[in-house]
């Protein structure tokens, strides 16, 4: 596969080893910073190319798409922060061979926990003495709260746990309500990403914990997408390529 490489940061650097890896050639490192071949693309590498993952920003997002689109690229976008975009962004990749999946987190480890936490869930559905809980740690520079880790995990838990009807985020003062469904987060020091889901009866407690360790499992959920993405076209988004990857 030859895979343009759009924004050569932290990330765009653990998907080249992962490429790399895989014996995968990488046409370009595209970064506007100069950190990369070139700081925009050219056409010679588009043509070259099969497939585009892109860890960029989102500036410029909708030109970069119909770029893909127009070249009939295979496109990972795992840029976040795009959504008010979104119709613009995935409205050209209705109609050509091309495809495009997006998607806030192609680590194949959550993914594994998102499964893990909505199997568990159903479980619990009949046992009516556990309660649960989702606790997520990370870093103290993290901006978000709670991460969207945890509520991904949180949403799988709602749709399989019918007597939880509600997220309540935080330590609000007060009792919580047993239809809540309570996501704690602990922001301290350097912990790239912590979470748990936490079943507890009288009898016992059960937990379910994903642990971060770096950023490489993001880089190879981005090129197995793309992989995935060779023999399709159209618009997908992770949870789709997840749910076809892990059955
Ligand atoms: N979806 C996921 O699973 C996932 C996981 C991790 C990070 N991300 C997202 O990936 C993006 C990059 O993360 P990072 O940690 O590598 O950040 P980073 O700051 O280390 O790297 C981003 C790079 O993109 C470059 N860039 C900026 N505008 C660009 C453009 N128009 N075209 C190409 N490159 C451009 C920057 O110069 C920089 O080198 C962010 O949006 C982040 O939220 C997504």
């Amino acid at each position: 596969m030859n895979v343009i490489l759009m924004g050569y940061g932290r990330m765009g650097r653990e998907v080249e080893q992962i490429l790399n890896q895989k014996g995968h050639s990488i046409v370009a490192r595209v970064d506007p910073g100069g950190m990369g071949d070139m700081t925009s693309v050219d056409e010679e590498s588009l043509k070259k190319a099969d497939a585009v993952i892109e860890f960029a920003l989102p500036e410029g997002i909708v030109k970069r798409a119909e770029l893909y689109s127009s070249y009939g690229l295979k496109a990972v976008i795992a840029t976040t922060g795009w959504e008010k975009q979104r119709k613009d962004v995935l409205s050209p990749f209705k109609q050509d061979s091309a495809a495009i999946m997006y998607g806030s987190n192609f680590s194949m480890g959550a993914h594994l926990f998102f499964r893990l936490s909505s199997y568990a869930a159903s479980l619990i559905n009949k046992l009516e003495d556990y309660d649960v809980a989702v606790i997520e740690y990370h870093h103290n520079k993290k901006i978000d709260s709670p991460s969207g880790t945890a509520l991904s995990a949180a949403g799988k838990i709602l749709e399989n746990l019918n007597r939880k009807k509600e997220i309540l985020p935080g330590n609000p003062p007060g009792a919580i309500k047993p239809e809540q469904l309570q996501i704690v987060s602990v922001r301290t020091g350097s912990i790239p990403g912590i979470h748990k889901v936490c079943m507890d009866s009288p009898a016992d407690t059960i937990e379910l914990s994903h642990s971060a360790r770096n950023r490489g499992g993001f880089a190879l959920g981005s090129v197995l997408a793309a992989e995935w993405l060779l023999d399709r076209s159209g618009i997908f988004s992770v949870d789709e390529f997840m749910q076809d990857f892990l059955d």
